[in-house]
């Protein structure tokens, strides 16, 4: 759990402190915060911000930013410095990004990032945030798959292309990839039925998803010689959701998608949970889109939850812990 949040020079934040509890409500304006306070809040629980560039973070670009929380017995102090330099210190220590991860799970729904179909990553992201739950060592791998490329994509640039070392770093690759897709299919079979029947509280529609490993061919391996671009990855896989049987991000409503993401992510928390894990769940932008009673369902099940949770508002949520940002501006 989050005590407390101290952030400086953060997007639109020059300086922000709040304390919070169980259940906290951000509420604001368009364009007063929420976002970004449900971004920092990530930042300190991950170690980045949602999308890795470190640059657009800063207020003011010739100022370092920092960003303090304090969690029950742990303190967690993230500074950037005017080089752009990030150090993480976890308890005073210098600490990693996986440091945080393995030990303060957190959920975010973000249906921006959900529905933009063609950015994967935080559809990826958030099956192996539900892997972990059964299996730690996915992080490492992730780690290890994401070297891998790294080496790969400047060996495949170099002017002699050196075969043999390819080839080699080909086999690890594969076997990676196939490991950490292996463990995802299984995340999302062992999830289905509770996103079905969650659904199934909102919509008589039927709700199907499933996770595809993506083929690995010969043919792609000589290609990307040829090419001198990298084809093999686990971008090949595909999460494929449908709604009565019709590809959910290309024809659902936004409505549909939203419940769709919340029994998602609802079904990796109830995982986390029953392994007594109780991760933090960051809730951003619920209730546009969603009708007056399907939202006080979905608030009903969200409070009733055992984790702490933030979610931003525009004002219809209320009660609990507010934060309320439209009054910080103004102050
Ligand atoms: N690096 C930055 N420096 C200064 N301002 C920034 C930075 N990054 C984002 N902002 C500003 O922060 C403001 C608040 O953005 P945010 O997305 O958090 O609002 P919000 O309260 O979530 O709004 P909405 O209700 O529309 O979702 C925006 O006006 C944006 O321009
Ligand atoms: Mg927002």
């Amino acid at each position: 759990m989050i005590k407390k949040i101290i952030l400086s020079n953060f997007r639109n934040f020059s300086f922000f402190q709040s304390e919070f509890e169980k259940i906290n409500i951000i509420k604001g304006k368009n364009g007063t915060g929420k976002t970004n306070l449900i971004e920092a809040i990530y930042f300190c629980l991950n170690g980045h911000p949602f999308f890795k560039n470190l640059n657009r973070v800063k207020k003011d670009l010739n100022k370092p930013t920092y960003l303090n929380a304090n969690l029950i017995n742990n303190t967690v102090h993230i500074t950037i410095n005017e080089e752009n330099i990030k150090k993480i210190k976890l308890n005073g220590k210098l600490a990693k990004i996986i440091d945080l991860k393995k030990q303060f799970p957190c959920i975010d729904y973000s249906i921006n990032s959900f529905i933009s179909f063609k950015n994967k990553n935080y559809m990826f992201s958030l099956i192996d945030r539900g892997v972990f739950a059964q299996d730690k060592t996915i992080i490492d791998k992730v780690i290890e798959y994401k070297k891998l490329i790294k080496t790969k994509k400047s060996l495949i640039k170099e002017n002699n292309i050196n075969k043999k070392a390819i080839k080699i770093l080909n086999e690890k690759l594969t076997e990676t990839i196939k490991e950490i897709s292996k463990k995802r299919v299984k995340l999302v079979e062992s999830i289905k039925n509770d996103v079905y029947n969650c659904f199934n509280k909102f919509h008589k529609k039927k709700l199907n998803i499933s996770y595809f490993e993506g083929k690995i061919r010969e043919s792609t391996l000589k290609e990307e010689l040829l090419k001198r671009k990298m084809f093999v990855s686990l971008k090949k896989d595909t999460l494929k959701i449908t709604i009565d049987n019709m590809n959910m991000f290309y024809y659902s409503s936004v409505g549909e998608k939203k419940i769709t993401l919340l029994c998602i992510v609802l079904a990796i928390l109830k995982m986390y949970n029953s392994r007594g894990l109780l991760p933090i769940f960051l809730i951003d932008d619920l209730e546009g889109d969603l009708d007056i009673d399907v939202q006080e369902m979905a608030f009903e099940i969200i409070k009733s939850l055992p984790n702490q949770i933030f979610v931003t508002t525009l004002g219809l949520y209320n009660g609990y812990n507010v934060i309320n940002l439209t009054e910080e501006l103004q102050s």
